[in-house]
């Protein structure tokens, strides 16, 4: 036999293989919903454990310069079209990240911004955050850590605060719905009325194969939490947002299938 074959075979044999765990990964009962919520907290609190954690978390060491210049600059320029759109204020005021990874999105947020509250489960990337932000602009900033188990902690004396909140390349990695639907929540509460929720999930279609499944965390971490169009858009309105935009990316430089969603808290 030839090198070819041999070769052809073996891409074969790893595309069978694939199809088949994600087959099973869709017919075997899912784990408990705690398990997921230990398996979340040890992989973002778990900076070592993992050689693709930093690119997983966003940091510009994971990402690469260019990939993590261009999440900024994109995130920036869909926020920029919503505010236009809905007639917001040319700056954000006070803005807080839910999930700010690397700093990836705050680069491009908070020099305009008139406070950056950096939250995350992981101190490293809170850490990392405050870091770039130091070497791009003097904005306040905030680091705030969450316990990925009482999101709600992060709003208490807080309430009425913040004019953007924003929450990208985050909603996927979350455990469940609930969790999502907690953080909504979350945002409902730190937005002053006229605030705006940015926020990105990822959508799955008719195709069953980008569809949510809650197995082996750290492999499938990017698919954890997915939604259709419409639902998320009756989602936020179930946590007590407005639903004014949503526009969709197909495909970007990192991935597929994301959709992202100006939210506003009424006005009263
Ligand atoms: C894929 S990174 C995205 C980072 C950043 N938002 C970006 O767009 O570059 C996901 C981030 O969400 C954080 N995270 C995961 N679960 C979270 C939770 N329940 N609450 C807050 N942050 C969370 C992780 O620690 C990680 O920093």
């Amino acid at each position: 036999m030839t090198i070819q074959p041999r070769r052809e075979i073996a891409r074969v044999v790893r595309r069978r293989a694939s199809q088949l765990r994600r087959v099973s990964d869709h017919v075997r009962p899912t784990p408990p919903v705690d398990r997921v919520v230990d398996d979340a907290a040890d992989y973002w609190t778990g900076r070592d454990a993992d050689p693709a954690w930093e690119g997983n978390a966003h940091w510009r060491s994971g990402l690469g310069e260019e990939h993590w210049r261009t999440v900024g600059a994109e995130h920036l320029a869909i926020f920029d079209m919503f505010a236009k759109a809905l007639d917001l204020p040319a700056t954000p005021g006070v803005v807080v990240e839910w999930g700010c990874g690397g700093g990836a999105n705050a680069v491009a947020f908070a020099p305009t911004a008139q406070e950056f509250i950096a939250v995350d489960v992981s101190a490293d990337s809170i850490a990392e955050c405050v870091r770039q932000l130091g070497m791009v602009c003097d904005t306040p900033v905030t680091p705030l850590q969450v316990d990925i188990r009482h999101p709600e902690y992060a709003a208490d004396g807080r309430e009425e605060s913040c004019d953007t909140f924003i929450c990208l390349y985050v909603v996927e990695v979350l455990p469940s719905v609930e969790d999502v639907k907690r953080i909504l929540r979350v945002a409902e509460r730190m937005l002053r009325p006229g605030g705006i929720a940015f926020v990105q999930m990822k959508y799955h279609t008719a195709d069953w194969r980008p569809r949510a499944y809650k197995r082996d965390y750290a492999r499938s971490l990017s698919t954890m939490t997915t939604f259709g169009i419409d639902e998320f858009w009756s989602l936020t309105a179930e946590c007590g947002l407005t639903p004014r935009l949503v526009t969709l990316v197909p495909e970007n430089h990192l991935d597929t299938r994301y959709a992202y969603y100006a939210l506003t808290k009424d006005a009263g």
